[in-house]
């Protein structure tokens, strides 16, 4: 009890801590941590593990110290993969103002959380792709913990088309479309379908933001006509509906280009069903549940103040009560297959802007310092996962999709040493004076009681979060260049194939009068289907 009043204090002390020490953050050395719980996706064991020169050197039941090695004891803790979070906005100019954490307080904050890995949206600049990864390189390069980038296609031209092989070169491959925020980033299907044909040929993997953005619009019209103004407006003019719409819809395009599909924060049952279903028919989708979405409900939307209300407006929104238990299930299962976070983070001034009209609030909660918290409690403590389990929803599924595995997401001799001790005995409290960003002054898990606490963070080999000391360096962040055709591109062409194999003989097929043109254009016995090309 005492130790809970006095977290606000530490924390207060533990801001100054990340500024003061971010000139000489600790060089990599060599490190072992002695007597944990290891864990990998796939195996738990009691065993140590041996960190030199930024890479994991051994993993194995008992390792000799070397001479000089720091030593950590994780007796009674879990030694995991340190967070992968494969979805953030920082420092990202959004709806007339700009995201408050900037890659050195976001990545500070994920740190401390257990977080060491992340992949940001880089939005182009006015539709230019290359301009805004121009941008998103100068942002990032204050940060101090690795990170990737998916980038956003707002429009579609021969450009865009170009520039994305450009960005699959520098090591990007993903690309966002929005199918909601409609007149800014909002594509329509002609543009998506294009976006989705293009992502095949690079070997990237197109992500949606799926709701039905002209819907939303038409609602949003009819709330204000009606008077309805405040932050309740947004549930309101986005339901669950218009987000399995899109998720639907966006599932079936992806199907008949024959394109893998991630499908960003999954909020509703209605998108995680639709997400089931394709999976059930053997399409390769994936989806993404946001850690905010597994944890909280929409009710406090309806708070009669309005800086608590707006700091819970995101899209699509926080749900009614039903959906977030069937969401850990459905991520419990596999259905759904990694968490992030969605972290973008509006200060209260920011969501003022939307006082008198709903529709100006900034999108977007926080969640970078808070997710492996809260998926710890939600999943494991709640008895739904295995720490193995957790270890795939939170860092291993994201580093396969994302083809960087197992450089990142495995505790195995090679790998990169991102590694994080967990404390399942320790009980703390969520929220703003326990945050290590001080850019928030609201934080949707405020007072949120959790079991379990990351007590040591270890990036690429260096301890930057350790006995409550965050010793980050501005600067030292490295960028990830992810290479294109990941596992989910895998026995897609031989897919493609078979659905083609159709019983009526070749197409297209050869007619009467044509029967010399079709016949020198090279049937093979019947089994040639010149149309499985187009897909
Ligand atoms: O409310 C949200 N999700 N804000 C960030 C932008 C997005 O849609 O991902
Ligand atoms: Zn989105
Ligand atoms: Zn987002």
């Amino acid at each position: 009890m005492a130790k809970q009043a006095l977290l606000p204090l530490c924390a207060l002390f533990l801001y100054a801590v990340v500024y003061k020490c971010s000139a000489n953050a600790s060089e990599a050395g060599t490190i072992l941590i002695q007597g944990g719980t290891v864990v990998n996706h796939d195996q738990q064991f009691e065993g140590d593990v041996l960190i030199q020169d930024g890479l994991i050197a051994e993993v194995a039941p008992r390792i000799e110290p070397p001479p000089g090695a720091r030593l950590l004891d994780a007796r009674g803790c879990y030694v995991l993969p340190g967070g992968i979070d494969p979805h953030t906005h920082l420092d990202m100019p959004f709806m007339g103002t700009v995201t408050a954490d900037d890659f050195y307080t976001g990545q500070a904050a994920a740190l401390a959380g257990g977080t060491t890995y992340h992949i940001d949206f880089a939005l182009p600049l006015l539709h230019d792709l290359l301009q805004g990864y121009r941008v998103w390189k100068e942002r990032a390069a204050r940060g101090c913990m690795d990170y990737s980038f998916h980038m956003a296609v707002t429009k579609w031209t021969h450009d865009v088309a170009a520039d994305m092989a450009t960005l699959v070169a520098e090591g990007i491959n993903s690309f966002k479309f929005f199918m909601a925020y409609k007149g800014s980033l909002q594509i329509n299907d002609e543009e998506l379908i294009e976006g989705l044909n293009r992502c095949k040929e690079l070997g990237a993997l197109p992500m949606v933001h799926a709701e039905n953005g002209d819907m939303v619009a038409w609602m949003q019209e009819r709330l204000l006509a009606a008077n309805v103004t405040g932050p309740e407006g947004h549930p309101l003019s986005r339901p669950p509906a218009l987000e399995g719409e899109a998720t639907g819809r966006a599932i079936r395009l992806a199907g008949v280009v024959g394109v893998p599909l991630y499908v960003v924060h999954v909020m509703s049952i209605d998108a995680m069903e639709e997400v089931a279903r394709a999976r059930q028919r053997g399409q390769r989708v994936i989806g993404e549940p946001v850690a905010s979405g597994l944890a909280l409900d929409e009710s406090p939307v309806w708070d009669s103040n309005f800086t608590r209300a707006a700091a819970f407006v995101m899209s699509p929104p926080l749900r009614s009560a039903e959906h977030a238990p069937a969401l850990r299930k459905a991520l419990a299962s596999g259905v759904l297959q990694l968490v992030a976070t969605d972290h973008a983070v509006f200060n209260s001034s920011q969501k003022a802007g939307g006082r008198r009209d709903f529709r100006r609030i900034p999108n977007g909660v926080n969640g970078i310092e808070e997710r492996m918290h809260v998926v710890w409690q939600e999943m494991v403590v709640a008895g739904l996962s295995t720490p193995s389990e957790y270890v795939r929803m939170t860092s291993t599924a994201a580093a396969q999709i994302f083809n960087i595995y197992p450089r990142k997401g495995r505790l195995a001799a090679g790998s990169d040493a991102d590694v994080i001790i967990l404390d399942p005995r320790v009980k703390h409290r969520l929220g703003v004076g326990a945050s290590h960003s001080p850019r928030m002054d609201t934080n949707v898990y405020e007072g949120k009681e959790v079991q379990g606490r990351v007590v040591t963070t270890i990036s690429r080999g260096r301890l930057v979060w350790h006995e409550g000391v965050l010793d980050v360096a501005e600067g030292s962040g490295r960028y990830v260049p992810l290479p294109a055709f990941g596992p989910l591109f895998e026995g897609m062409a031989e897919q493609a194939r078979r659905a083609m194999q159709l019983p009526y003989g070749p197409t297209p097929v050869p007619r009467d009068s044509e029967e010399a043109g079709s016949a020198a254009s090279g049937g093979e016995g019947g089994k040639s289907c010149s149309a499985a090309g187009v897909l």
